[in-house]
């Protein structure tokens, strides 16, 4: 099955947000998006001081973050109107998250870890041949190959952080979201590691959201976005 085929079923932009608002604490505003599209395909570098939202903002777009207002629509499919089941389901079969803590299982080795997307969605299942092997692939590209078989708790974070990406990147999810993927690498692996993005991107004609406090990586993406500029909770001074 090609890649196109397995995404059938949905439609629309990547992303389409209307006046959405969040709040951890009622009335304390997070988020006051007016408006914000991403087409299919395309490469976005979000950025904004810390605070600003940008790890609340992917939350709500992955859907594990409920809007109190507002219109959010992933691949087609608006998250609002999906029970918390559904939106897992959702989020396993077209979503790639590397979240800035990782959130690696602990007592899973680095290969469980990153085939595990192919375990929780058939979706993802159906794109690869044999989920080890490309667990193996992504491994080897990322330079964590000899580890496949260590506890996660035994690495270095620059070392989790390629582990979570490679579990981002493994069935072809039709959207990635990285949350500050490459704080933990040196300049040399960050390089290598937006080949490997970008080249993993491309080939499964997927849409990539990325958050860096790195300004100098945003010239490689079709995108930039300040969060500031567009979030009114934090223009005007919210939490
Ligand atoms: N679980 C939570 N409960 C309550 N408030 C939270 C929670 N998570 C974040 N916040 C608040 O929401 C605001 C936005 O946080 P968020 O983590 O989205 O910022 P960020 O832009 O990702 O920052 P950083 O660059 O430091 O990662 C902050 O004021 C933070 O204190
Ligand atoms: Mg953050």
């Amino acid at each position: 099955m090609s890649v196109r085929d397995a995404r059938r079923g949905t439609t629309g932009p990547a992303v389409a947000i209307r006046d959405l608002r969040f709040s951890y604490v009622p009335g304390h505003e997070v988020i006051d998006l007016p408006a914000l599209e991403f087409a299919r395909g395309e490469t976005v570098f979000l950025h904004g001081p810390s605070g600003s939202g940008k790890t609340t903002l992917l939350g709500l777009i992955a859907g594990v973050l409920t809007p109190q207002v507002g219109q959010l629509a992933i691949l087609g499919t608006d998250l609002t109107t999906l029970s918390r089941g559904a939106r897992d389901r959702f989020r396993a079969a077209h979503l790639g998250y590397v979240f800035q803590m990782f959130n690696l299982i602990p007592y899973l080795t680095v290969r469980e870890n990153i085939t595990l997307p192919c375990r929780l969605s058939a979706d993802r299942r159906a794109r690869v041949t044999d989920p080890d092997a490309a667990a193996r692939v992504l491994a080897d590209r990322l330079e964590i190959a000899p580890l496949l078989e260590a506890r996660v708790t035994a690495l270095s974070v620059g070392q989790q952080q390629r582990v979570a990406v490679a579990r981002a990147l493994i069935g072809a999810p039709a959207l990635i979201v990285c949350d500050e993927p490459t704080s933990a690498l040196d300049a040399d692996r960050r390089d290598r590691f937006l080949e490997l993005l970008f080249a993993n991107v491309a080939e499964a004609e997927s849409t990539l959201l990325f958050v860096s406090h790195d300004l100098s990586l945003a010239g490689r993406f079709d995108r930039t976005l300040a969060l500031r500029e567009l979030n009114r909770a934090a223009a005007t001074g919210g939490v």
